[in-house]
């Protein structure tokens, strides 16, 4: 690998070409790892494009200085993840789900902005790349919000989740991060702010946080106070 990359011979394959290759081979690998985990009986898989990672790399100019189809315009810096998407629609059958994961640190961030992402999301749903988008909390900029503990707002996600699912017309849109508890899952709901709830360490703290409040027993529930402790 590394002779590829620096090699002095002259049969090696120039510089640009070697990696246009490996951006066509990750392209592939998402879209392998799809079809393996529909052939495996999974209904669907989700697109890791949160907290910085490489979907989300190629769409930010802070991390993509490419001059090439794989940046610079908005429509190139997309083209990673739509080629993907679209790939995984095409090997994948009809009902097979996609589902994108993004996420937002804050405002003091060099990254895309809350604006910019949902463009962005917007952009894909247009296209009907994916059948829902999950909303989460920090980034590789801001990892204290990633798993957020009791001293940031609870529901940190929604401002995000409410603000893309006005942007769509397709795709579901979840609420994640630190909705903790039924009360915040049954406002974000009611509030039709995000059409889905997701709750990590709560159903952590209390596996059967589902089951009791179907019965109505939620005040039997453990509850999670977000300290990240076992
Ligand atoms: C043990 C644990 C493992 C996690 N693993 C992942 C992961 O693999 N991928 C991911 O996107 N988020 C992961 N998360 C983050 C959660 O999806 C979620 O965004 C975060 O915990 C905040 O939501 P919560 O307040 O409901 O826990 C993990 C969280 C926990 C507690």
């Amino acid at each position: 690998m590394q002779g590829l990359w620096h090699s002095d011979d002259s049969t090696a394959l120039p510089r640009w070409s070697t990696r246009r290759c490996q951006i066509e081979e990750l392209i592939q690998s998402f879209i392998d790892s799809a079809i393996r985990c529909q052939k495996a009986g999974f209904d669907g898989i989700e697109l890791f494009a949160n907290y910085h990672a490489l979907i989300e790399q190629f769409w930010t100019p802070w991390s993509n200085h490419r001059t090439d189809q794989w940046g610079d315009s908005l429509d190139n810096r997309l083209r990673f993840g739509s080629r993907i998407m679209e790939g995984i629609r095409t090997a994948c059958s009809k009902d097979f789900i996609i589902g994108l994961a993004i996420s937002y640190g804050d405002a003091h961030s060099p990254d895309l902005s809350l604006k910019d992402k949902v463009a962005i999301v917007a952009h894909h749903d247009h296209a009907q790349h994916m059948d829902y988008v999950t909303c989460g909390s920090g980034s590789y900029l801001g990892f204290d919000k990633l798993m957020p503990t009791f001293v940031f707002e609870e529901k940190i996600g929604l401002p995000l989740a409410a603000a893309v699912k006005q942007a769509l017309n397709h795709a579901l849109v979840t609420s994640e991060s630190h909705v903790r508890t039924p009360e915040n899952a049954d406002y974000i709901i009611a509030s039709e702010e995000a059409g889905l709830a997701s709750i990590v360490r709560g159903q952590i703290a209390d596996p059967q946080l589902i089951s009791k409040t179907q019965a109505q027993s939620e005040q039997d529930i453990r509850g999670c106070i977000s300290c990240n402790q076992m």
